[in-house]
């Protein structure tokens, strides 16, 4: 959180812009959201000691602001052809009036900004561009949501992208942002499905995502290779990250596998087996390249240097840290273990 007026205020409106276009029961409010949302993010990018976000919020800028302007161009000529407080229905147009909005969201044929945009950004920024940016264009997504050729074709761009283009990053920002676009794709399967699928998976996907940013921000380490030379301290972080890392690629120990279970079996109960098998083949790719990553780092490349700087001493973040870290570690078990109790 910041402790910057202008940041407090900017980000209190951002979130009011989620909440306007999620609630709002005609496109032009749905619309005003997103805008007020897009106009209260872009200073919040903005940051003096590093030039580089001047670069991301310039071309986060023209993106949405092109998706913007094509959704409300859609939108007029919708109130012109059929009326304006109709959300959801039955004809072509759903698939135009999704594209911009997958153009924020960043799913896959439309996501070729969103790693360059990732890494000229702070964690924080980072953070709220993979979690919170998302919500407001996937609610209205859920509205228009189906199974047909479009959605599909979608949901299968998306886990492709999202397993070949993580394979060889050693940048742990493009990582997040394929796994990203990735779990974007898991997560408008999850919304074909039912809108409390949706609601799941983004609260579990989120919850990862701040794990993983908030063990990385306090070191300031960009590159997988900085986290393999480090002191006695940051071996827990080392743990600590990769172990999310895996729980966010899905392996069944931890909770990232528990959303990802429940879309394969309610997939399957509904009868889309084609792409379910894509999309498990597409994460079994992932899988092993987080497992080729994380082996390394904790058998083989471990140094210990004889000085040791603690970093973590009565630092609350990392009881916050640990405790968002156990979550992640239990909470697959005690799910299980409840559901077998009733
Ligand atoms: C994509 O999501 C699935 C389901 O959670 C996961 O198994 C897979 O490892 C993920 N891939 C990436 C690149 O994160």
């Amino acid at each position: 959180m910041p402790n910057n007026p202008t940041k407090i205020l900017l980000m209190l409106t951002m979130m009011s812009g989620i909440l306007i276009s999620i609630s709002s029961n005609s496109w032009i409010g749905a619309w005003m959201g997103l805008e007020i949302n897009l106009m209260s993010f872009i200073p919040l990018m903005s940051n003096n000691k590093n030039i580089y976000t001047t670069e991301s919020s310039l071309k986060y800028f023209i993106i949405q602001a092109m998706a913007s302007s094509f959704l409300l161009f859609i939108i007029m000529m919708k109130v012109l052809m059929e009326d304006m407080f109709t959300m959801e229905n039955e004809s072509i147009n759903t698939m135009i009036i999704m594209t911009p909005l997958l153009l924020k969201s960043g799913a896959a044929p439309f996501h070729w900004w969103f790693p360059s945009v990732m890494e000229g950004m702070s964690w924080m920024n980072c953070l709220l561009l993979m979690t919170m940016q998302k919500m407001a264009p996937m609610v209205l997504i859920s509205y228009m949501m189906k199974m047909n050729t479009f959605s599909s074709t979608i949901i299968l761009t998306s886990t492709i992208v999202g397993a070949v283009g993580g394979l060889n990053q050693l940048s742990i920002r493009k990582i997040l942002t394929y796994s990203s676009i990735n779990h974007t794709g898991w997560m408008l399967a999850a919304l074909m499905i039912n809108e409390n699928m949706w609601i799941m998976y983004f609260t579990i996907y989120s919850m990862l995502t701040m794990t993983i940013v908030m063990i990385i921000k306090p070191f300031n380490t960009s590159f997988i290779n900085q986290t393999l030379l480090m002191n006695k301290e940051m071996i827990t972080m080392k743990f600590m990250m990769f172990t999310t890392l895996l729980s966010m690629g899905g392996l069944p120990p931890f909770m990232g596998f528990l959303p990802k279970w429940i879309i394969i079996q309610m997939m399957i109960i509904n009868n889309m087996n084609t792409i379910m098998t894509t999309m498990v083949i597409m994460s079994l790719m992932t899988l092993y390249f987080y497992l080729r990553i994380s082996y390394s780092s904790f058998l083989m490349l471990h140094i210990e240097p004889k000085w040791n700087i603690s970093y973590y001493k009565n630092n609350n973040l990392m009881k916050y840290t640990s405790m968002m870290f156990s979550l992640s570690m239990l909470s697959l078990m005690i799910c299980t273990m409840m559901i077998n109790i009733y």
